[in-house]
């Protein structure tokens, strides 16, 4: 099958969060299945320097028609990549900037019109590139690709056999604009109702995109089902689950080409299940990276790594941070995102310099040193549509404390020291409380050393491979291919 991704981020050009590691992944594994596949991604400034000197036009100008004015993009080829085709739409007045979607966790305010054109311009360049048999547009970024499909489009022989596929990564992201966009965007305003694109007086692109898409896939089991409720639809849940029927949770994979401790180019030793003694190693390099001197060895490390949202726990975090000092800990953290974030962190480091650092900012190879050096990693989300680290954690052999939610509540498996059983800790509650009878848990277990290790092993035995994805993402292509065959 031709198949054709549109999104906003994918390893290796650009990358804020999991959405680029999964458009970098999948492609790739359905080649393997016999698959073509195409990638289509904005180019933005800091993907210029990863391309060619002098890269090639796939295309030299597409006229992208506005209310008041046109603008032109060109398609620019970005080559084959382990058998995935790659190609950036280039319109440099509106991509070529220092941030993907706004300065500093912020939006720049033309989002809508930098989105909106590169829903229009993939669909144009499919039209001199090859139109695929199905799409599969990730996230609101390139949610209006069903919408102007069916509905600017609809008439457009060229597409009369393409499905279309939603990947909702996280549904808090909508993309809500003033309603003007509507005509900005040249829809009609017919589709400005609240069984279309409208929600509370928004146009809001990912509802346009459940709505007008063939089929929805989500990032976990668990999430699917979430996302129908009051509590983590973000208002979409009724919408969604007018769309059950059409809607799949496929858990991540995870690119073991990467994120591998055997073979990690990012790491100061590597090793196994068989022999980890790699593992010490990593974890005096990352000390050392951090300017933790003091710490000893009967002394757990913690480690994070994250965007700073609201998403990811951390005001329960700083409610327990000063209790937490109070046992034998050390805590590394490496994250980016909203300030008070932020500042919580760099507070709790400036207060405790001897077991607490923290590095504001993006740093892939450091991400990769805090999995393979900390002892236990840490995610206490308030909701996690499937999570990436935990199931790197995994298989650094670095313990997950989770809050049970999403696809943390589908990967880890609370440790049963009894049975030797179990993955990680997991806490439910919105209680900071649970949080640290968690986290206890995990010092408590990491006391034994022989349990330690068995608890270790459990979690670098698992395997959470794209290949298994990738077959339930094929399945979910061709049951839409059959619909408008
Ligand atoms: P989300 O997509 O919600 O941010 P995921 O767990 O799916 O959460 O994926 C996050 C990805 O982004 C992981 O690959 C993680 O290592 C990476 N990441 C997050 N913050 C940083 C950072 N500050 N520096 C480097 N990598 C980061
Ligand atoms: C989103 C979610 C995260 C998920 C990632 C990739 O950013 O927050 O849980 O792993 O997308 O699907």
């Amino acid at each position: 099958m031709q198949i054709v991704f549109a999104a906003s981020e994918c390893v290796p050009f650009a990358k804020t969060g999991g959405l680029a590691d999964v458009v970098g992944a999948l492609p790739r594994e359905l080649v393997k299945l016999g698959h073509n596949v195409t990638v289509y991604l904005p180019l933005y400034s800091r993907v210029r320097p990863l391309l060619e000197s002098e890269p090639r036009n796939a295309v030299r100008s597409i006229t992208i028609p506005f209310r008041y004015y046109n603008r032109f993009v060109a398609v620019v080829d970005g080559g084959m990549r382990e058998g995935v085709q790659f190609y950036f739409v280039d319109c440099p007045e509106l991509f070529d900037r220092p941030e993907l979607y706004g300065p500093s966790g912020g939006e720049y305010s033309d989002n809508a019109e930098r989105f909106g054109l590169f829903c229009r311009a993939v669909l144009e360049a499919t039209k001199l590139l090859g139109v695929p048999d199905v799409f599969h547009v990730h996230d609101w970024q390139a949610a209006l690709i069903p919408v102007y499909l069916r509905t600017v489009y609809a008439a457009d022989p060229a597409f009369h056999r393409s499905g279309v596929v939603l990947g909702i990564h996280n549904a808090a992201y909508q993309g809500k604009f003033p309603p003007q966009t509507t005509e900005q965007l040249l829809f009609p305003w017919d589709i400005f109702t609240m069984d279309e694109v409208e929600q509370y007086d928004r146009f809001n692109f990912l509802k346009g995109g459940i709505v007008f898409s063939d089929m929805l896939t989500t990032v976990s089991r668990r999430y699917a089902e979430e996302i129908q409720t009051p509590e983590f639809g973000e208002q979409l849940e009724g919408v969604l689950h007018k769309r059950a029927a059409d809607l799949r949770g496929i858990l991540n994979g995870v690119d073991y080409a990467h994120w591998d401790p055997a073979i990690d180019r990012n790491l100061a030793a590597h090793y196994t299940p068989d022999n980890l003694e790699g593992k010490k190693v990593c974890r005096a390099d990352l000390l050392h990276a951090f300017g933790l001197k003091e710490v000893e060895e009967s002394t757990p490390v913690i480690g994070i790594v994250s965007r700073f949202a609201t998403q990811k726990g951390f005001d329960m975090l700083s409610l327990i941070a000063e209790d937490l000092m109070h046992r034998n800990v050390a805590v590394t953290v490496l994250g980016s995102g909203e300030p008070i974030y932020e500042n919580f962190f760099r507070d709790w480091a400036f207060r405790h310099p001897a077991n607490v650092a923290v590095r504001v900012g993006y740093d892939d190879a450091l991400s990769h040193k805090i999995e393979a050096g900390a002892d236990i990693f840490l995610m206490p989300s308030r909701y996690e549509p499937s999570g990436l680290n935990q199931m790197y954690s995994l298989k650094y052999g670095t313990v997950p404390v989770v809050r049970a939610t999403g696809g943390l509540e589908d990967t880890i498996e609370e440790w049963d020291a009894a049975k030797e059983t179990g993955t990680g800790f997991k806490f439910h509650g919105f209680d900071p409380r649970d949080l640290l009878a968690a986290i206890d848990r995990a010092l408590t277990a990491f006391k034994d050393k022989e349990d330690w290790t068995r608890l270790m092993r459990n979690g670098m035995a698992r395997n959470y491979a794209w290949a298994v994805p990738a077959r339930e993402y094929a399945e979910v292509y061709e049951k839409v291919a059959r619909k408008r065959a």
